[in-house]
């Protein structure tokens, strides 16, 4: 519980480079995640170059997302994940269970992260030579925090999103 309370997205990083070894534990986290079928349709491209990241702006236009000494970009091949018999998709499921993963385990390691998904992905791949069929899921910029985070409070309460056996039952028993 200590990680969903304390984990914050961190927008401010100091320019002190991530240890190798904290790097690889951060990937294997993503790596052991579950996917439909087992189909891991992922790809993790580890950004640390900084020309690289210098490109990376143009799809993201912040300053303090290109100081981070790392970005990790999550990649789905839709065509190698696994998909409903009604052809729903399940792919961005598989990669935020994954990318969820990589930022829980970089909290672990004293490293500050956040999701960013509100890029233009045609940059993205330009950048990054991603092949067509590839799509881009989220960076996640990473470094130690240069900004304190207090606990997570603005999320809704219990009792607004969970229902007792049918939509709408309150689940006020399970509360008190
Ligand atoms: C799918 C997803 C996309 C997000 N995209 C961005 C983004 O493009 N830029 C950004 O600054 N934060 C982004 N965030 C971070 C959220 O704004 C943040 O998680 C939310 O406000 C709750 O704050 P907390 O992470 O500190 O608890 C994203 C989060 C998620 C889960």
């Amino acid at each position: 519980m200590e990680v969903f309370r304390k984990r914050r997205s961190i927008r401010k990083y100091k320019a002190t480079p991530i240890e190798k070894e904290k790097l690889f534990r951060v990937l294997e986290a993503g790596r052991l995640a579950p996917s439909a079928a087992n189909k891991q349709p992922w790809n993790f491209i580890v950004v640390d170059n900084e020309e690289v990241k210098k490109k990376l702006f143009n799809a993201y236009p912040s300053d303090w997302f290109v100081k981070a000494p790392v970005i990790i970009v999550a990649c789905a091949n839709p065509s190698l994940a696994w998909k409903r018999r009604d052809g729903e998709e399940y792919w961005k499921v598989d990669l935020a269970i994954a990318i969820e993963h990589m930022v829980l385990q970089a909290y672990s390691e004293g490293l500050g992260a956040c999701w960013v998904c509100a890029f233009n992905e045609t940059e993205v791949k330009k950048v990054l030579n991603i092949p067509e069929e590839v799509r881009v899921v989220a960076m996640i910029p990473i470094g130690y925090p240069d900004e304190e985070k207090g606990e997570v409070t603005n999320r809704k309460q219990l009792r607004e999103i969970v229902f007792m056996n049918s939509w709408g039952n309150t689940c006020e028993e399970l509360l008190t």
